[in-house]
Formats: C-alpha cells, sequence, structure tokens
C-alpha cells in the first residue's frame, strides 16, 4: 500500500471541513472561485460583521456571501463585538437572513477591535465572555450558536479557564484557533490546547491553524481528534486540499494553473466599482497567501503589478510544482 493511500485510509468517514473566515479573502469571490473548482467545505462562515452600539453590523463584504450564496451550503454569520445589547440585535436581524447561525468571534488580534473588548480582548474578560454567551444561547434558537476562539490572551495556560466559560453556554459548535493572541499568526499552533477543548466540549470541535498540506492535516487529526478541521490560509494556497481531504487526488499544476485564472477572473466581477488597480490590489490579498509556492522573480512582479492583463500573464508562469 502506498503512502498516500495509507493516509487517506487514516482519515475519518464524517470529517467537517470549513474555510476560515478572513476579510476581504474568504468573500463571495472566493466562495464562488471554489465553487467552480469544485473543492468545497461543508458549510461556510462569514468573516465577522463588527456589532456595536453605535454601528449597524450589516457591512457589505459579510452580507453577500450570505445573500448571494453560490451554493447550498449553511452559512453561519459570525460577530465580533463587547456589547451584549448589540450583539443579541444584530444577531437578531441576522437571523432573518438565510444563515445557519451565529458565529461568536473570540480571537480577532486586531488592536482596533480588541480596544473595543472585542475579539480576542474577551479572553482577558471571562465575566463578560460568561455573560455574553449565556445570553447569546438563550436567545439563538437550538444548532444554530457556535464560537471561534484563541487559546489564551497571553498564554495557553489560560485556556482551561476560557474554555469552561465557552461550554457552559453549551455551543453548538466549537472552532478553536491553537494560538493566543500574543503569537498573533506566528509560533506553533498549540494543538495540546485544542485536544483539550476536545475532551472537554460536548458539542463537535473543529481545530484551526497552520494546516497548509495533508501532513499538517494528519498530525492534527492524530493528536487532536477533533470532529473537523477549519482551514484559512492553506486553502487560499492551495484550495484543492479539501478535495484531498475528501480523499481525492492531489492539486495538479494545471488546476493550480486554472484556480489562479479563475481568482483573478471572480476577483474582477466581485468589484462593485472596477478599475484595474483595485483588482490587482485585491487579488494581492490572496497572492500573499500563495508567494511562498512562486518563484523569487515572479513575486517580486506580482507585487509591483497594478494591470489585470500583466497579472494573468505572470499567473501563467507563477506555479512551477503542484
Ligand atoms: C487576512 C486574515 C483575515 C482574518 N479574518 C478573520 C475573521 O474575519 N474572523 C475570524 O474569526 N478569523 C479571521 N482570521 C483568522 C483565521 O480565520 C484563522 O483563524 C487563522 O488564519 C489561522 O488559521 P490558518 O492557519 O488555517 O490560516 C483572519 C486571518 C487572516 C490572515
Amino acid at each position: 500500500m502506498s503512502a498516500q493511500t495509507d493516509r487517506r485510509a487514516a482519515l475519518p468517514a464524517r470529517l467537517l471541513l470549513t474555510v476560515a473566515p478572513m476579510q476581504d479573502v474568504t468573500n463571495l469571490a472566493f466562495m464562488r472561485v471554489l465553487t467552480r473548482i469544485h473543492c468545497l467545505p461543508d458549510f461556510w462562515v462569514t468573516p465577522y460583521f463588527r456589532s456595536t452600539s453605535t454601528t449597524c453590523a450589516m457591512a457589505e463584504e459579510p452580507l453577500r456571501c450570505i445573500m448571494e450564496n453560490p451554493t447550498e451550503l449553511p452559512v453561519w454569520a459570525q460577530l465580533a463585538g463587547s456589547s451584549i445589547s448589540a450583539l443579541l440585535r444584530d444577531a437578531e436581524t441576522l437571523l432573518r437572513l438565510p444563515v445557519a447561525g451565529i458565529n461568536l468571534n473570540v480571537g480577532c488580534p486586531s488592536p482596533l477591535v480588541n480596544r473595543h473588548g472585542a475579539g480576542a480582548a474577551l479572553l482577558r474578560n471571562l465575566p463578560l465572555l460568561r455573560e455574553m454567551t449565556q445570553a447569546l444561547r438563550a436567545h439563538l434558537p437550538p444548532e444554530s450558536w457556535s464560537v471561534k476562539c484563541r487559546i489564551g490572551w497571553e498564554s495557553a495556560l489560560e485556556f482551561p479557564r476560557v474554555l469552561d466559560a465557552l461550554c457552559d453556554s453549551h455551543p453548538d459548535m466549537l472552532m478553536v484557533h491553537a494560538r493566543t493572541r500574543k503569537q498573533l499568526y506566528s509560533g506553533r499552533a498549540d494543538n495540546a490546547a485544542v485536544r483539550l477543548a476536545v475532551q472537554r466540549a460536548a458539542c463537535p470541535v473543529l481545530a484551526n491553524g497552520d494546516i497548509f498540506c495533508m501532513d499538517d492535516a494528519q498530525s492534527c487529526l492524530s493528536t487532536v481528534q477533533p470532529a473537523g478541521l477549519m482551514i484559512g490560509r492553506g486553502v487560499v494556497r492551495n484550495p484543492f486540499l479539501l478535495r484531498q481531504l475528501r480523499g481525492g487526488p492531489a492539486s495538479t499544476l494545471q488546476e493550480l494553473q486554472l484556480y489562479d485564472a479563475i481568482l483573478l477572473e471572480e476577483t474582477g466581477r466581485f468589484l462593485k466599482r472596477y478599475s484595474p488597480v483595485g483588482h490587482c490590489n485585491r487579488m494581492k490579498k490572496y497572492l500573499s497567501f500563495c508567494y511562498a509556492d512562486f518563484p523569487a522573480e515572479i513575486e517580486y512582479k506580482l507585487r509591483r503589478c497594478t494591470n489585470p492583463m500583466e497579472m494573468a500573464r505572470l499567473l501563467q508562469s507563477a506555479r512551477v510544482r503542484a
């Protein structure tokens, strides 16, 4: 039996897969791309809607993921906020739309969001986190309450108490990005913390962080044994990873080139006010996760490119291996 067959055989039959929400990246354009290349998750989670007492949460980009969802797959609407009344108000508004449920963001490290006590800042305000999650649970229908969290503000030692607070609100699903706020996106994802969540939570737990290939996924699955995986940057870099995790073949070079071309097309189609420079700038938000696979001179030119036709030409020679 080949190593590849071995790996596939070891994957759980009913592994839940989803794309990690990423502002300006996992938007409607990206949903359309995954649909066109037939690499779909089990469900979607929108990038966060900011919920404050003065702001209406209906930001256009995450709203389009819900209203123009190109698939039949469920979409969870993610909220980031620190005002319980605003969160309840916005959850209620979102639940009138075709959403599967509400996902609370307890991990965003943005200084702006954290200054307002939202996102990862909730990790160091457990009384508020507890009150907020209980209020949302009480307000939301069954099967429609989930949380995406980091494992602490400073240190993973904080996670058991964070987890207690979250579990007390009986979430229907938990997604754990295995990093602290202090780590931002660097350092190693701490799989032991996610394992703790799998052991303690009564709901399905999805592991998130640093899954870029089948070996990463396999090592996470064997140590954490989660109900599923939530993958962000790895799917932008190679969306065929979702297909592989379903037991399908790895991507070919031609498929990755087709992905790049479709991404460029859908990114342009997505823009409401089109300009060639705006189109290229949008595209660079995805490409920043792909440069690691590109030759340095192509990366250099892509970073400076302001013409979509030139970008298309550069992308044709950007992939040198599958
Ligand atoms: C550009 C960018 C935007 C992000 N936006 C969100 C967001 O809106 N909501 C959220 O919960 N996490 C957000 N994240 C975090 C990702 O969902 C994910 O937790 C993180 O990238 C780690 O997973 P990965 O290693 O699979 O990418 C964002 C990350 C990046 C890089």
